[in-house]
């Protein structure tokens, strides 16, 4: 942040870029840019030190991020994961991944995530990771046309 006052429209590029790509039941719909930084980094439980940012020369390529809980000060919640499409297959999810878990690793006890069930390559990589499954969620729709 100190060092490159473009980085905040970097990140949002970013973010926007990857969460296309996340298997979902509904179409992704894309946030503003004064959407995302009111949410995310204006958030009280924005972690800007377990941030993880990959980066090719000055072009942000991948993320990896966690965010505090209130109501449970020894938890944290791994939020988005995500690499550019040319940038995939090369281990650079699982390197940011490994980042997260060192940051959180003497200060907090447990980290938390969810995936879509359909999700293959995120759910591997947090099996790899040593993530436990625990009960899964179905979401429902009925058609009132
Ligand atoms: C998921 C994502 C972050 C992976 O990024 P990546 O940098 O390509 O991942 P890596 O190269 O670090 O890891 C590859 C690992 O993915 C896993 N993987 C990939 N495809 C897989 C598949 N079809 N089935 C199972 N595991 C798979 C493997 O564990 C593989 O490890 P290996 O190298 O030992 O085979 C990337 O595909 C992405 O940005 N997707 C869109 C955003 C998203 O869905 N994020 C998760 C929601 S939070």
């Amino acid at each position: 942040m100190r060092n490159d006052p473009a980085c905040y429209g970097k990140l949002h590029a970013l973010v926007q870029a990857v969460s296309e790509d996340i298997p979902r039941p509904e179409r992704f719909t894309p946030v503003s840019f004064e959407q995302w930084s009111a949410f995310e980094m204006k958030s009280p439980n924005l972690v800007p030190q377990g941030y993880m940012i990959a980066k090719d020369g000055d072009k942000y390529v991948g993320m990896s991020t966690v965010w505090k809980a209130q109501k449970d000060p020894k938890g944290l919640y791994q939020g988005l994961t995500g690499v550019l499409r040319d940038y995939r297959g090369r281990g650079i999810a699982v390197a940011l991944k490994l980042k997260v878990i060192e940051f959180a690793r003497n200060k907090y006890e447990k980290l938390k995530t969810w995936n879509d069930s359909t999700n293959a390559p995120m759910l591997g990589i947090n099996v790899k990771l040593g993530f436990k499954r625990e009960v899964g969620w179905i979401t429902l729709e009925k058609s009132l046309a």
